[in-house]
């Protein structure tokens, strides 16, 4: 068995369409247990970290500006965050998103349902953690130890 922690995001567009419950139920139904959760009103600081990844790529102005709610109504940065845990967590939950570009993503996904392509951005509602290695840096920066479950 294979216990894992995975980080996930759900990011501006999925908040302005209220579908934080809807795509926490599908984790739920996965039978992974919620080992934190916060609201957080991301700094282009703390998203500059999370993406480094994208640095020097042609789409991470446009990646920023959307989580930081720039293509919101909402009168601030807020992503709903969460530490998931479970068997085979990262894997599952990467295949519950489905792939990044909606258009692609299988429309039994959460991507393939929920996401969109506007502003010339993916618009893709959740993100989760690409491997093991990836989720502990993530979980690291967006958590305190103190607020993840032991
Ligand atoms: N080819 C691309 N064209 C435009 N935007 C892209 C492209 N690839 C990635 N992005 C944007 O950069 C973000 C991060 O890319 P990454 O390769 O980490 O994909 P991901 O792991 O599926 O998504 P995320 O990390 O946001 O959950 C994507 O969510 C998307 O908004
Ligand atoms: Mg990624």
């Amino acid at each position: 068995m294979l216990m894992e922690q995975t980080l996930i995001l759900i990011k501006p567009d999925a908040i302005e369409k209220r579908l934080t419950g809807i795509i926490l139920s599908r984790f739920e139904a996965l039978g992974l247990e919620i080992a934190g959760a916060k609201v957080v009103c991301a700094t282009e600081e703390l998203l500059r970290e999370h993406y480094a990844n994208l640095q020097g790529s042609p789409f991470l102005d446009g990646v920023l500006k959307f989580m930081l709610g720039e293509y919101n109504h909402l009168p601030d940065h807020r992503i709903h965050a969460f530490v998931l845990r479970g068997e085979n967590a990262v894997a599952r939950v990467r295949a519950a998103l489905g792939a990044t570009n909606p258009e692609k993503a299988d429309p039994w996904t959460l991507r393939g349902q929920f996401g969109c392509i506007k502003n010339g951005v993916m618009q893709n509602a959740v993100h989760a953690s690409g491997t093991p290695e990836e989720a502990q840096r993530e979980i690291n920066l967006w958590f305190k130890p103190e607020e993840v479950l032991k």
